[in-house]
């Protein structure tokens, strides 16, 4: 009887054990439902692929959201120069509580003028004329607004400067910043001296002694006299590498820690202009600020329910400027020029044919000023600005959203010209505003017989779309000319929509889709975001990559996407395979990977596009040598929705960590929604 009982205990013991062993297995085969007995992922880390380009992972510039003036270009004076249509635009006289009569009882009628001399000065006519009897600090008075306010810090120096003219001495300036309380924040006192019938600049430097986002500018006149003041201008003195009347530093460093491969500019569709009038003109950005031709920017009332009536284009940051910052940050300068069409969804205007040389000679002497000889006629212009040196421009683009039969003409004419006299000049060419449909296909086929070196495709859509698009070039013709990926971005809503939002949802599908991009980047070597920048407070366009204030910038998670990718750009493709396939979304996941030859790394993308955990695990197959730690860095949030901003700029931002590998292999969890990058040493 008790053996009995005992062999029957045991028969229930081994049952309910195995029961036990069958429900564990059951239990981690669902909450894994990945798990294989073998890696899901193995990566061939001795099959070196396509080579990476180092242009692969670029910035798209274009003044648009206020990106160039009231944004990286540092001037804090909105027309400085008076020639927005409205020509006091910004500016307001003083004393302002009853407007205009305090200073008219004591001035009179015409103490503060504009005059317009355009019969002598195209580029730059207007000028204001102040004429003060007995004025006194207080009494007479123009106050700038700056850009929404104007941002100042403590202890930096700010240079304040103009032109002037006058026929004899007899006022004093003092220029002062002060707060929305009318508290000093710093400033100086300047008595013009010079007189005649010549213009002179002038500039005096003083230090902030407070800190305020929302500042103006207010220059007093005293004593009595007529002056002629332009180009009245205010700059902070910790510019990007201190340059006079440069850009803002804090802006420019987000730009270089992306390590992009290239610098797109100026655009975008203020390439094309509105009309052919308002086009972008090289040569009309570069030399003396105050010969640069100010033009109103096209995006002023592009967006209905954005107007932004006061927004022009100075052209402070200009050509020179662009081919500057590229140099200055290690990326190849990709300028894109007006091809003789004015922005399709606007007036459409072309150049007639006969008439296109003018276009096409800006290209060509483009090139020269990017590259000539400093004895050369556009050589010796870059060098007087100050750099004989040239800027080694390897690609230009024709034309940006641009198409139809209207573009295949011109385009084969800027093609054939520049091709003759710059054999090496790789050309990109448009593929439109659409990346698929009637007019794309018939300009892909055009594009297949003209053969440019690159073709620009741009796309805006929702993060559906780029989840699932990462095998759009998985089946891409190799023969032809490669692909510039030179505008895209994931939207929330949808394309042009006021809603949008720079959330992480967007910027894990752009991941998913960058995958793609990297897997084939023996077609696709360049690739870039856009917007690149926007004002908090005076955007059009959303999402864009980089926000920021007057004294403050913070980057989207888009932003670390593209920082991801970007400063783990690697040199070769490698395969990273699940069942022999690339992850292109099975089971929400995507992943590409490289090495880098120069520093012996092995880097993974991976993104889990899924709202739940995965356990994985990672094969690294052909190695010699696998270093026993990895490093990860690894981009979530709480919630697809959750967004960066000025008060809580890191919310979303990879997090570092270290990884063991183990008998080759990697064992991680990815988190819900997340982009990982591993990186691990290998020989
Ligand atoms: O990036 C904003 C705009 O989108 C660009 O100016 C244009 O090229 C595209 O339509």
């Amino acid at each position: 009887m008790i053996a009995i009982d005992f062999h029957r205990m045991k028969r229930i013991k081994i049952f309910l054990s195995t029961l036990l062993l069958v429900l564990l297995y059951t239990a981690a085969a669902f909450s894994q439902p990945n798990a294989q007995a073998k890696c899901m992922i193995s990566v061939k880390v001795d099959k070196l692929m396509a080579t990476i380009q180092p242009t692969m992972w670029g910035i798209f510039f274009e003044d648009i959201n206020m990106g160039a003036d009231g944004g990286i270009y540092a001037e804090l004076v909105k027309n400085r120069s008076f020639e927005f249509y409205k020509p006091l635009t910004g500016w307001g006289v003083q004393p302002a509580d009853v407007p205009y009569v305090p200073f008219q009882k004591q001035f009179g009628e015409g103490a503060v003028i504009i005059v317009n001399r355009q019969e002598k000065n195209t580029a730059n006519p207007r000028f204001v004329r102040i004429t003060a009897k007995n004025a006194s600090k207080g009494s007479l008075g123009l106050t700038n607004e700056g850009f929404d306010g104007i941002g100042v810090r403590k202890d930096v120096p700010y240079n304040f400067s103009f032109m002037y003219h006058q026929q004899a001495v007899g006022l004093k300036l003092y220029v002062e910043l002060v707060d929305s309380t009318g508290k000093f924040l710093g400033g100086t006192s300047i008595v013009p001296s010079e007189i005649g019938e010549k213009w002179h600049n002038q500039s005096a430097s003083f230090v902030a002694t407070g800190t305020e986002s929302k500042a103006r500018m207010s220059i007093w006149f005293e004593g009595n006299g007529i002056i002629d003041l332009d180009m009245i201008s205010l700059f902070p003195g910790d510019t990007w590498k201190n340059r006079a009347g440069g850009m803002r530093s804090d802006l420019v460093q987000l730009l270089a820690d992306l390590k992009p491969g290239f610098v797109r500019f100026p655009g975008g569709c203020i390439v094309e202009g509105r009309e052919l009038s308002t086009r972008y003109q090289w040569k009309k950005t570069i030399g003396p600020v105050e010969e640069r031709q100010l033009i109103v920017n096209r995006w002023n009332t592009e967006i209905p329910n954005r107007p932004a009536p006061d927004y022009f284009q100075t052209f402070g940051l200009g050509f020179f400027e662009y081919f500057q910052l590229a140099e200055d940050i290690g990326a190849e300068p990709l300028p894109i020029l007006n091809c003789g069409m004015a922005c399709q969804f606007n007036t459409a205007e072309v150049a007639p044919v006969e008439q296109l040389e003018p276009y096409v000679q800006d290209a060509l002497d483009l090139i020269e000023f990017a590259n000539g000889d400093v004895n050369t006629k556009w050589g010796a212009v870059r060098a007087k600005l100050g750099h004989p040196s040239p800027f080694h421009l390897k690609m230009i683009g024709v034309g940006n959203e641009n198409w139809g039969p209207q573009y295949v003409e011109r385009l084969k004419i800027f093609q054939k010209a520049i091709k003759e006299k710059y054999p090496s000049i790789k050309i990109i060419a448009s593929s439109g505003a659409m990346y698929e449909g009637k007019m794309f296909d018939y300009l892909t086929a055009e594009l297949k017989k003209i053969k440019p070196e690159f073709i620009d495709e741009h796309y805006y859509n929702r993060r559906e779309w780029f989840l699932k698009n990462a095998t759009r070039y998985d089946s891409y013709d190799r023969s032809g000319s490669k692909i510039f990926a030179g505008e895209y971005a994931a939207q929330s809503d949808r394309v042009v929509s006021t809603e949008n939002k720079n959330n992480l949802g967007t910027a894990i599908a752009e991941a998913a889709f960058l995958t793609g991009l990297e897997r084939n980047a023996d077609v696709v070597n360049m690739a870039s975001y856009a917007p690149l920048f926007a004002r908090v407070d005076g955007w059009q366009w959303k999402p864009d990559l980089i926000w920021f204030d007057n004294l403050h910038a913070y980057g989207t998670p888009n932003y670390y996407v593209q920082k991801l990718f970007s400063n783990n750009k690697g040199t070769h493709l490698v395969p990273a395979l699940s069942n022999g396939k690339p992850l292109t979304g099975q089971d929400s996941l995507y992943a590409s990977a490289v090495i880098d030859k120069k520093t012996s790394e092995l880097i993974i993308k991976i993104v889990n596009s899924a709202s739940v955990e995965r356990q994985i695990c990672i094969k690294l197959e052909g190695a010699k040598k696998i270093k026993s730690t990895a490093l990860m860095s690894v981009l979530t949030g709480r919630s697809l929705e959750q967004e960066n901003s000025i008060d809580f700029p890191d919310a979303v931002k990879p997090v570092d960590q270290s990884t063991e590998v183990k008998k080759e292999e990697i064992n991680i969890t990815l988190k819900p929604n997340s982009l990982t990058v591993v990186s691990a040493g290998v020989n």
